[in-house]
């Protein structure tokens, strides 16, 4: 073997998301993700709920275990638990949220990146580091806000999560934003903004406005801006004058203005 064999094998590893070196030693995954899904097919045990989401599931998806959850706690422990999305099997961690769960602003993202897969904590890389910046201007900080994803589990190399990943996590940030019941929600980017206001239009159109949403049909309405998410200012600078109305029109609500 030629010393620099292993070259193709590396990029064709760092292609497919694996960016990260975790364990000190080689370790076989597929032949240990088999035997476990093999397991937990074979063998439900009464503390994994295998839950497959149907197509039909956007439309009424009141079967799916996120609803169950009356706190919290609940929550993170039925997420923890959830063997319906495949991204768990490629996360280190699974990102919940950060803040204060009685903020009057909760933030929703789109999916971990490397850094928050690492710490098991949202936009705590570049992004979040921007979000800070962006919060301070208002006088808010994590102490005043609370912070969660669409999705829980870092897609592997940071692509988009498909509609089924989606699908198959969304009952969970619905049933979040219920039982932190925020004042304001901001949705951030074009993930967070179409799949929680249910359209397909762009982040372009639906920043900027006032929306309503209802994270279930009992809940109260909540008022909705969407905005550009920190990452795309990151590479496009000259878009932080939308974000900068968006957030004062946030800071003006929040002062009843
Ligand atoms: N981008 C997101 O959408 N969420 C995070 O937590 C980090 C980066």
């Amino acid at each position: 073997m030629k010393s620099d064999d292993h070259i193709p094998l590396l990029q064709w590893y760092h292609e497919m998301g694996m960016d990260v070196a975790v364990l000190e030693e080689p370790q076989n995954r597929f032949l240990t993700k088999t035997t476990t899904s093999l397991s937990i097919i074979n063998q439900p045990s009464n503390k994994t709920e295998r839950f497959i989401p149907k197509p039909s599931m956007a439309a009424n998806h009141t079967e799916h275990p996120a609803y169950k959850c009356k706190t919290l706690e609940e929550l993170y422990q039925t997420m923890k638990d959830y063997t319906g999305c495949s991204l768990k099997e490629t996360a280190m961690n699974m990102v919940f949220s950060d803040g204060n769960p009685k903020a009057e602003v909760m933030l929703v993202g789109e999916a971990p990146g490397a850094d928050e897969d690492r710490q098991g904590k949202p936009f705590v890389g570049q992004s979040g580091q921007l979000l800070d910046k962006i919060l301070t201007t208002i006088n808010l900080d994590r102490t005043k806000v609370y912070i969660s994803n669409i999705i829980p589990w870092r897609p592997p190399g940071n692509r988009p999560p498909t509609t089924i990943e989606i699908a198959s996590c969304q009952p969970f940030i619905e049933k979040h934003i219920e039982l932190v019941a925020p004042k304001v929600l901001i949705l951030l980017g074009g993930v967070a903004a179409k799949t929680l206001l249910a359209t397909t239009e762009g982040i372009v159109k639906l920043r900027g406005s006032w929306r309503t949403y209802q994270p279930t049909p009992t809940c109260p309405l909540i008022k909705t801006m969407a905005t550009f998410h920190p990452a795309y200012l990151l590479r496009s600078p000259g878009q932080k004058a939308f974000v900068w109305r968006d957030i004062l029109a946030v800071e003006r609500e929040l002062k009843g203005l």
